[in-house]
């Protein structure tokens, strides 16, 4: 079956931002199918949190629709927004856990919040944890543990609530370069289970090689390039393109 004949999973049409009078988002355009990894990548400021973060309102767009399993994000009130969101998994640049919780509590936070019980919960929270290989460390505080190993922490968080969608926001770029490949190879894992649909905004461009079905690239707002890596990364048609080619091969 051709891309283009599946429903997808997120549509995008015309998406919109400003702040002040200046436009970061000038009319995104975007479908991601079931199971496919969409690489974001492009200068800083080029809008692509603005964009990620516009996909479950956690920034609230000015224009434009999107749509999660058909259904219309845009204009959700904040009873259906939640159960939208929980749905999609989001993994932060800077980790987020609450530091007064143990890692178990905090991967299990939402569920908990969500009405989930507690048997069950913690259930669900050790196999997220068992997943990112963090499971002799559920009793452990945040401040206990590495950058790298917070940030799995951050993953598994995510991975709990067993989302169709999981979001990216740049996940490596806290850590020390020693503790990337670490975060890396869970996400590898990840993409090649296909459990998740992933869109994910990153600078490592031979993790993109690697892992990305598609590439996007950005620029000052706009999608200036889209396609496979090998074609993005070897023959790019974009300013920005050459610039991750040569990126790549060094
Ligand atoms: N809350 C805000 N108020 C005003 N301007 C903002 C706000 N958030 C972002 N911007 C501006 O919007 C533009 C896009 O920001 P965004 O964070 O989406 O860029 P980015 O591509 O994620 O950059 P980076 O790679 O540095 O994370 C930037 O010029 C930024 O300064
Ligand atoms: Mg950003």
């Amino acid at each position: 079956m051709s891309v283009e004949a599946r429903v997808p999973l997120l549509k995008i049409e015309g998406l919109r931002k400003k702040y002040k009078k200046r436009e970061v988002l000038k009319g995104i355009n975007l479908n991601l199918f079931p199971e496919e990894t969409i690489i974001i990548m492009g200068p800083s400021g080029c809008g692509k949190s603005t964009l990620i973060r516009c996909i479950n309102r956690l920034t609230e767009p000015d224009g434009g629709r999107i749509f999660f399993e058909g259904e219309e994000v845009t204009g959700l009130a904040a009873p259906q927004l939640a159960a939208v969101r929980r749905k999609i998994g989001f993994v932060f640049q800077q980790f987020n856990l609450v530091r007064r919780l143990n890692v178990l509590e905090n991967v299990i936070f939402a569920l908990r919040l969500a009405g989930v019980p507690a048997e069950e919960a913690e259930e669900k929270g050790i196999k997220a944890l068992t997943r990112v290989g963090l499971r002799a460390r559920a009793l452990n505080h945040p401040e206990e543990l590495s950058g790298g190993e917070q940030q799995r922490v951050g993953i598994a968080r995510a991975l709990v609530l067993e989302p169709r969608l999981m979001l990216w926001d740049e996940p490596t770029a806290a850590l020390d370069p020693i503790l990337v490949g670490e975060v890396l190879e869970i996400m590898e894992e990840l993409v090649k289970s296909k459990d998740t649909a992933m869109l994910v905004v990153t600078h490592e461009v031979g993790f993109a090689y690697r892992a990305a079905d598609r590439i996007l690239l950005m620029n000052e707002g706009e999608i200036v390039e889209e396609g496979t890596p090998d074609k993005v990364l070897t023959t790019p048609r974009s300013e920005v393109g050459e610039k991750y080619k040569k990126l790549l091969k060094t």
